[in-house]
């Protein structure tokens, strides 16, 4: 084991992230009157070429006069290749007021996209006399992203959360699908002649899980397109809460209630995580590093496992 802890990340709850055009400006209200921890105003790919312009100014002004709540307040940018992201940086950081939380930063590649990011924001934050310093996310959406996730992941001491946008991956990873997250149907095992199902993120997601947990930075899994479809929606985010992801986008306000329930530890699993703490306790009082609970082996890892399960808990309780 490596003499250096492990850093926590932000203690807020990151359950579910809701999205919405910021060329769209119905949907501010009803963003802000939601269930979702984190609102993300966007940008970047659900606004037009020609609508750039209108949806910053409507961005700008939904930060200034709508009632947000207690909830994080991120705005999608452009990325780094498109001739906006600049103005995005700029019109943000001198223009809305210190309500805005965050600024997510697409399609990021390596390191450098977050210097600078982080470069231009701080030189604005000083000119502007700034008070509340802005943090960041980026979405691991394409090849290089991902073979550079842990350098991306200790790039900034802004840097709170990591996604990962299957769409754009799939696409930069030139994968055979239309589909953004969920089953893939040719990618199955074979055996006596019944098809398996597996899961083509599962790399990717677990590459992100470790570099975030490495450097103290959320791991959250990104869109599940097709809305219609619940029961897809809620195995996907199943698998990302088992892999240690803390919350999922919504793209449509269907999906919401779904990430607020699998990614806030459900009652029976804090029951057994602190039976099992208690079960560790009595060992330890008889000495023993080890012993059994309904039948199985818990040890002092047990403990760890418990603590993850109880801490979520007791934060998500807590905000
Ligand atoms: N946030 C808040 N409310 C939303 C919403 C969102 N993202 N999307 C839809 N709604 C509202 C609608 O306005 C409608 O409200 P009403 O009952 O008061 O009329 C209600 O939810 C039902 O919407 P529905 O008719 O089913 O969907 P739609 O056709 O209006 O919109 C989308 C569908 C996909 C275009 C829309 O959900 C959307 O823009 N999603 C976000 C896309 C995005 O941000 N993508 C970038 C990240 S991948
Ligand atoms: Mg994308």
């Amino acid at each position: 084991m490596s003499f250096r802890i492990q850093p926590t990340p932000p203690a807020r709850p990151n359950r579910c992230q809701l999205f919405g055009p910021g060329s769209n400006k119905k949907l501010f209200e009803k963003m802000a009157a939601s269930a979702a921890d984190v609102i993300n105003l966007d940008l970047e790919d659900s606004v037009g070429p020609n609508d750039k312009d209108m949806a910053r100014a409507n961005v700008i002004e939904a930060i200034n006069t709508v009632d947000w709540g207690s909830k994080t307040l991120s705005v999608r940018i452009n990325s780094l290749d498109t001739p906006y992201w600049y103005r995005d940086v700029v019109d943000l950081l001198e223009q809305a007021s210190e309500r805005l939380d965050m600024i997510m930063i697409p399609k990021v590649g390596c390191a450098a996209d977050i210097y600078a990011v982080d470069a231009l924001v701080t030189a604005i934050e000083a000119a502007k006399g700034r008070s509340k310093r802005i943090a960041l996310e980026v979405i691991i959406e394409s090849a290089a992203g991902i073979a550079h996730v842990e350098e991306i992941a200790a790039s900034s001491p802004r840097l709170e959360a990591m996604s990962l946008g299957a769409a754009d991956f799939a696409a930069s990873m030139g994968m055979q699908t239309t589909g953004i997250g969920g089953t893939q149907e040719n990618y199955y095992m074979l055996h006596e002649g019944q098809k398996h199902w597996s899961d083509p993120w599962h790399w990717a997601q677990t590459a992100i899980v470790a570099a975030c947990r490495t450097h103290g930075i959320l791991p959250v899994d990104g869109p599940f397109g097709d809305f219609s479809d619940d029961e897809g929606c809620r195995a996907q985010a199943r698998r990302s809460a088992t892999l240690g992801m803390v919350g999922k986008w919504a793209i449509h306000p269907k999906q919401i209630a779904i990430s607020n329930e699998v990614f806030t530890p459900s009652e029976e699993a804090v029951a057994e995580a602190r039976e099992i703490l208690a079960a560790m306790e009595q060992a330890k009082a008889n000495g023993e590093g080890a012993t059994v609970y309904k039948g199985r082996l818990v040890d002092i890892a047990s403990i760890k496992q418990a603590e993850v399960i109880v801490r979520q808990s007791e934060m998500i309780a807590n905000s």
